[in-house]
């Protein structure tokens, strides 16, 4: 590619670090010192701006002891919020009795972490593969999306997020991350989000999969409008094409379902799992229906990590949890309060709240840049979606007082 071509593609990259990370600021010694040594040895791919040495529940602590809200839990990955006793006990005790165990060997906790995971997922999803990423688990669907299909196309949404290994990345709209590693493999049609003419225009016999995320998440938290994932269900199944939701994201609970696709009431072929479904030990998964697994030849997909009993065991902890201490309901109350909460901050600032559950973004007519470090700075953590929207991701164990301590903050930022 030439300089000029690649120019604004390194413009809109370099917007977006200026958005994800710009340095430290308000920190103590301690952190500084900390992250000026994470700097000189790390990859050069991030500028953190603070370093967490301990977390408690939804509070994080650096490494001067200063306290943080976390509302970004890892980018919706600490479902369970940090130090969760569950999920300690979980991990200590099966790192005493078995870490390795690859999938060509059968193991106990991963037998039962499955038998759970397909059950919640509910028919027909009654098979899964397990992997260690939501990159993975979008590669590994649409591996098994071409063997299924004996097709390679795939329909993808603008402004979607698949993930960042070339094959996923394929799927990803942002052009600043794609543009600068094109040829990529997948070849991949891109759709305006909830547009339904579009799709039919772009369905065919050719088609392997439509892949999209029923609620947008690093796209700017927007939710598939009402009736367009039912109508993408129907449009893929008349073209002989699978509909695979990617609930990396959206899924394990955080909207108020177990599946997003549960709450909508769409039968997807395939769904892919990862970020809370293990609480923050790494994991992905494919789910898909009998008809899919079946089209993989043995052996035609694999992996080295995933499925480990570690992960398995962290996976059923959190499992476990959703159901005892009742967070999908608790993620549907909190995400109303979070919303209505936020909504309730009038502010000319703010054009818009929305989400579903505890996936709630609020978009604002400016660039969320220096709102989201004035938040940290407050001490409430929040990751921006996209240049304008602040993305609101907390533990699914989070309570009203700390819903409600949030919304302060955001309110005392916004008249700032
Ligand atoms: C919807 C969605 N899909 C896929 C991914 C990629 O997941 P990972 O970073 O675990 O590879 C992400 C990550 O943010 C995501 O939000």
């Amino acid at each position: 590619m030439s300089e000029e071509a690649s120019r604004p593609a390194e413009q809109r990259m370099a917007r977006h670090l200026a958005e994800h990370g710009s340095g430290p600021t308000d920190v103590g010694p301690v952190t500084a010192a900390l992250l000026g040594r994470e700097e000189r040895v790390g990859s050069t791919l991030y500028r953190p701006e603070v370093a967490f040495v301990r977390g408690a529940g939804a509070y994080l602590y650096d490494a001067d002891g200063r306290e943080y809200l976390d509302f970004m839990a890892g980018i919706g990955v600490a479902s369970l919020g940090h130090a969760h006793p569950g999920l300690s006990d979980a991990i200590r005790r099966q790192a005493d009795r078995l870490v390795v165990c690859p999938q060509s060997q059968g193991n106990d906790v991963r037998t039962e972490f499955l038998e759970r995971l397909v059950a919640l997922a509910g028919a027909p999803l009654t098979r899964a593969f397990l992997c260690n990423s939501g990159s993975e688990a979008n590669e590994a669907a649409v591996k098994w999306a071409r063997a299924a299909t004996g097709r390679k196309k795939v329909v993808a949404a603008k402004r979607g997020f698949a993930g960042r290994t070339l094959g996923a990345l394929s799927l990803t709209w942002e052009s600043a991350y794609r543009q600068p590693f094109e040829p990529l493999p997948n070849e991949v049609e891109f759709v305006a989000f909830g547009d339904v003419p579009a799709l039919e225009a772009a369905l065919d016999a050719t088609t392997a999969a439509f892949v999209v995320e029923p609620i947008q998440g690093e796209g700017g938290v927007h939710v598939a409008p009402p009736g367009y994932l039912e109508r993408a269900r129907e449009l893929t199944a008349e073209h002989g094409a699978l509909l695979v939701l990617d609930e990396v994201q959206c899924g394990s609970g955080r909207t108020g379902a177990f599946l997003t696709a549960h709450a909508l009431n769409v039968a997807p072929d395939v769904v892919t799992l990862a970020k809370g479904l293990a609480g923050g030990v790494p994991i992905g998964a494919t789910l898909m229906t009998e008809a899919v697994a079946n089209a993989m030849p043995r052996g035609g997909h694999g992996t080295t990590f995933g499925g480990n009993p570690l992960a398995c065991a962290a996976g059923l902890a959190v499992l476990d949890a959703l159901e005892r201490e009742d967070l999908l309901a608790n993620a549907a109350t909190m995400g109303e309060r979070l919303t209505a909460g936020l909504r309730a901050v009038a502010s000319p600032r703010v054009r818009d709240v929305r989400g579903r559950g505890l996936m709630v973004g609020m978009e604002l007519r400016e660039r969320v840049g220096p709102v989201v470090k004035g938040l940290r700075e407050r001490g409430l953590l929040t990751v921006a979606a996209g240049a304008t929207v602040v993305r609101f991701l907390p533990p699914l164990v989070i309570g009203a007082a700390e819903v409600d301590r949030a919304v302060e903050f955001v309110a005392a930022e916004l008249r700032a």
